[in-house]
């Protein structure tokens, strides 16, 4: 059988005693909404991030959403973010009637190209999206400046980075808002959808928490139109448990990061590779090679190994965003990555002796 993407099933078996303990203990005492589970993980995920305030909500999109209601974002603004994303960072930014305003990538992680970002910014501009893509925190200290220089707010897309750091910080902890999404192949995932947002400000929170539970903050009174967006309590009492393997689970991928580095360190290949003063978690294992449509048909016709492109189309080209009239060669660091990038197998639980046989296929398909 070929190496998959992902195997939950793994994890799943490795904790399968403490988890199914735990949703039985939800079903007996069927408090399924806003429960106790819900309210220590907010507390537990907080802590972790040194920051005052999380509030769990349905989904990573969601926690993207609510954050710019709350951070005031609306019609005719400009929001600032990487085109080199799953399209829930633009679609939040649209949801609010904003417009997304895309910055190109670094070659080499992927992430926006600081040095661009200034000339982006505009009078309409309200708002800066990073995205921690793969993993790998984005260059924060350059952007916060920006930000603080121009009066921006910032909310970090944290869908891929949990427990990434940058300068000792972790990712979330910077800007105003940090989002994060618990589906289920993410670095910390639950068994469905599900999602978080953190944030230091008191305001920002309460705001927030009214928002996930339709404007309400006391039942049957509510002080606006808000959304059902809460996180149910099987999923919560699930990412507790996993919550405390989360550390080692981040250690494993990056030793596989290495250990992939070492096999697949041939000319042709460029490997990801952890900037200074940055730790990454490696949700994803994105290697660019030239010849990258040849090479992933070769390895999907040799079934050793899956492999995924993640993404094959950056935003600014999608139909859904074609009313920007962004023409291709507009971004060309993110176009170029998205003809040459190719995500290999990353788990914790991945072998030293898989990783091998992945990158064998890899260099034999080269
Ligand atoms: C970068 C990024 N942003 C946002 C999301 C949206 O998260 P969710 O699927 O939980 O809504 C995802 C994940 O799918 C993502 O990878």
């Amino acid at each position: 059988m070929s190496i998959p993407m992902v195997d939950l099933k793994i994890q799943y078996e490795s904790i399968q005693d403490e988890i199914n303990r735990a949703v039985l203990g939800v079903l007996q005492n069927t408090h399924f909404i806003l429960g106790p589970h819900g309210k220590a993980l907010e507390e537990e995920v907080a802590g972790y991030h040194k920051v005052k305030h999380a509030v769990a909500v349905a989904s990573g999109t969601d926690a993207l959403h609510l954050a710019l209601l709350a951070t005031g974002i609306k019609r005719g603004d400009e929001v600032i973010t990487s085109p080199f994303t799953f399209i829930a960072t633009a679609e939040a930014i649209s949801y609010v009637g904003a417009v997304p305003v895309f910055v190109d990538i670094r070659p080499d992680t992927f992430n926006m190209d600081i040095t661009k970002l200034e000339a982006a910014i505009t009078k309409k501009t309200k708002a800066i999206i990073p995205v921690h893509l793969y993993g790998h925190p984005v260059d924060m200290d350059g952007l916060m400046q920006l930000a603080k220089e121009h009066h921006l707010r910032v909310v970090e897309d944290c869908a891929q980075s949990f427990g990434a750091e940058y300068q000792g910080k972790k990712t979330g902890a910077f800007g105003d808002i940090g989002c994060f999404s618990f589906f289920p192949s993410k670095n910390l995932g639950c068994y469905g959808d599900g999602g978080m947002v953190i944030t230091d400000d008191a305001k920002l929170a309460e705001h927030m928490l009214s928002l996930r539970n339709h404007g309400s903050r006391v039942r049957y009174y509510h002080d606006e139109i808000g959304y059902n967006s809460r996180l149910d309590e099987i999923q919560a009492a699930i990412l507790r448990i996993k919550f405390k393997h989360i550390d080692e689970y981040n250690a494993k991928r990056n030793a596989n990061a290495s250990l992939y580095a070492k096999y697949l360190s041939v000319p042709g290949i460029q490997t990801p590779r952890e900037q200074s003063g940055t730790k990454h978690v490696f949700h994803q294992y994105t290697i660019r090679v030239k010849n990258r449509d040849a090479v992933k048909k070769k390895l999907d016709e040799g079934n050793v190994t899956s492999s995924m492109i993640y993404y094959p189309v950056p935003l600014h080209l999608q139909t859904a965003y074609e009313d920007l009239g962004m023409k291709p060669g507009s971004l060309p660091a993110a176009e170029q990555a998205a003809q040459e990038v190719l995500s290999l197998p990353m788990y914790p639980e991945l072998t030293e002796g898989q990783i091998k046989q992945v990158a064998d296929a890899v260099k034999k398909a080269l």
